[in-house]
Parts: structure tokens; sequence; C-alpha cells
């Protein structure tokens, strides 16, 4: 079996590293390399360049390296009859859990007054709830928005979440659809995003949903960067009606150096770290997938085309 690795990261030393513990006769082919393009078999994957699908006849499966798809799906020559499949690994979710319950309580204490306090040597307690008084609604209840969630409720936080589909998860009331939507802005004094970018979800980021949060929220963005509407946030930021932003993703990425979101004291930018893909782990989940495809069996984490995640 051939597979084509493309990543903008340099990783494919460790990947040939660890799908060689799994997957020994593996011919692993790295971008731009392709070799003869017809045998290539499966790609795996992380932005790739448009019209890569094209170059490849043969191809009978695309893996993400990553737990979104929409960077696969962004390119309009993709093959209708491959499945395409996404990363779900148990390292990557404790990951994610362990960013957002950092920034959720930095938020609850009151982390970014007090650093702005500090610049101006400005000694003012603020008064401070417990987490139980603290509400907090995670938007998407997937495979990292439900372990967030749920570790958030253990550390004490009134947390809710929402999705598409109804959830019943034990201890975090949900919401669902758009009807759900206002029932859990209403009630999150901060906001956390763990959705997929899908053409439903691009954008809801913005002035429109901000006001329908209690003024003064602060929202944490760990989905993808086309959430957000860039310029609603700082309006919303300048007005009041949030008090706070956390954001890992960002329509361009790395973040251009003149970006405003740089510079403003009520933004903290982190550099797309959230949960990022590590290769020994995620390793195990492709090699499982590489192997169903040999053996013909059904893949696992498959992503509906229809609905892009
Ligand atoms: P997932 O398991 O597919 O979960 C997606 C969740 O979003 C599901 O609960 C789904 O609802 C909900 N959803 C999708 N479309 C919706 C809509 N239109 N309205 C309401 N809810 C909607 O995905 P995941 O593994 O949790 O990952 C989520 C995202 O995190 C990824 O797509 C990626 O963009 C981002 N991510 C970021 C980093 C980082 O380092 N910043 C790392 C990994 C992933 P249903 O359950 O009803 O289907
Ligand atoms: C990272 O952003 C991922 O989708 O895994």
């Amino acid at each position: 079996m051939a597979l084509l690795f493309l990543s903008d990261v340099d990783s494919a030393r460790d990947w040939r590293k660890e799908l060689a513990k799994h997957l020994p006769d593996l011919e692993m082919r790295v971008w731009p390399e392709l070799g003869d393009p017809g045998e290539i078999d499966a790609a795996l994957v992380w932005r790739p360049p448009a019209g890569l699908w094209n170059r490849l006849p043969n191809l009978k499966l695309i893996a993400s390296l990553g737990a979104g798809v929409d960077h696969i799906f962004a390119d309009p020559s993709l093959p209708p009859g491959v499945p395409i499949v996404r990363l779900v690994d148990p390292y990557m979710t404790t990951a994610m859990s362990e960013y957002v319950q950092l920034q959720v309580l930095r938020l609850h204490r009151n982390d970014p007054v007090y650093r702005t306090q500090q610049q101006a040597r400005v000694w003012r307690p603020w008064p401070q709830p417990n987490a139980a008084e603290r509400r907090v609604g995670v938007l998407g209840l997937g495979v990292l928005g439900r372990d967030a969630a749920s570790k958030l409720e253990v550390l004490g936080f009134d947390v809710a979440g929402w999705s598409r589909r109804e959830k019943r998860l034990p201890g975090i009331p949900s919401f669902h659809g758009a009807a759900g939507l206002d029932a859990l802005l209403r009630r999150s004094e901060i906001l956390v995003c763990l959705l997929p970018l899908t053409p439903a979800t691009e954008n809801l980021l913005d002035t429109r949903l901000f006001a329908r949060l209690p003024r003064g929220a602060a929202i944490i963005n760990c989905g993808r960067g086309r959430h957000l509407v860039q310029a609603d946030l700082l309006a919303a930021l300048d007005s009041g009606a949030l008090s706070a932003a956390v954001l890992d993703v960002f329509r361009d990425e790395p973040l251009p150096p003149q970006h405003p979101f740089w510079r403003h004291e009520r933004i903290l930018v982190t550099p797309h770290v959230a949960a990022s893909t590590n290769p020994p782990t995620a390793a195990l989940a492709v090699a499982d997938n590489l192997r169903r495809l040999r053996d013909g069996k059904p893949l696992r984490n498959r992503v509906d085309g229809s609905e892009r995640y």
C-alpha cells in the first residue's frame, strides 16, 4: 500500500517512524514527491493544495492529520466517492480539555483584568464568585466539546452545551439546533467554541450572537478562525458587550504581525496549540484505518460528506 503524506508542519520524519511501527510494509511518499501517482492508495493530509485530488486517480482514502476536515472540503475538486476520515485521538481530546479548563479558569478568576492592573501597578480586588456560580456554555458537544464540558463540570462550573442533534449528558444541560441556541447563549458568561467549520457554523460568532450573551461575557474560540467575525469581536470588546476573548485559531495563520488582535489588552492569542496532533498516539488511529482499508473493513471516524464534519 502507498500513502501520500502532506503537511505544512515539518513532521514527516516522525510520522514515517511512528507508522512503520504499526505498518512495516507501508510505502510513505512525502509531498511533493509523488512518484507514480497511480500507485497512491491513501493520503494523510493537512491543508492540501487545491487540485491535488485530480492528480491521484486511484485514491481510496483521505485521512485528515487533524480532528477538523474543513481544510479538505475547502477544495471543490474533492472526488465525491473517496471516503474521508478524521483524527480522533484520546491524547488530543485530553490536550483540548486542558486548554479549555485553563482558559475558563483564567477568565473566571479575572486574570485578564489583573494582568492589565499589574501593568499599571493597580491593587484592586474584584468580587470573586465560586465556580458553581459561573455559567459556561460549550458550542459543540462532539468528541472534544463533550470531554471539555464534563471536565469543567468536575471543576464545579455550571456548564451547558449546544449541538446540532439532541444530546443527553449526565450533569450537563444540553440544547440543540437553531431553537436551542438562544437558551444556551442567554446563560453563558463564558462561551467556548468547539464547533467544526461548516457552511452552517461559519461566522457564527458575530455581533448578533454576542448580543444574546449576558453583557460582559467572555469567549474562547478553539474551533476555527472562520467561526469568528473579527471586526464584530473588536466592536463588542469596545462597547463592553464582551469583556475578553481567548483565541487559538484565526482566519489567517500565522496571525499577521500587524493584526490588531496581537495588541488588544482583552484578547489572549495562542498560536493554534490548544490540541496539536501528536504523531506517536495519532499514528495508532491512522494505521488502524489504513489496515481496515487494506482488509476491506469499515473505516473508523468517517466523515459524512453532506454534513462536512
Ligand atoms: P466532532 O466530534 O465532529 O463534534 C462536532 C460537534 O459540533 C458535534 O456535537 C456537532 O453536533 C456540533 N455541530 C456541528 N455543526 C453544528 C451546527 N450547525 N449547529 C450546532 N452544532 C453543530 O468534532 P470534534 O472532534 O469535537 O472537533 C471539533 C472541532 O475542533 C474540529 O472540527 C476543529 O475545527 C477544532 N479543533 C481545534 C483544535 C485546536 O488546536 N484549536 C484541535 C482539534 C480540533 P452533533 O453532535 O449533533 O452532530
Ligand atoms: C486542529 O486544529 C485539528 O483540527 O486537529
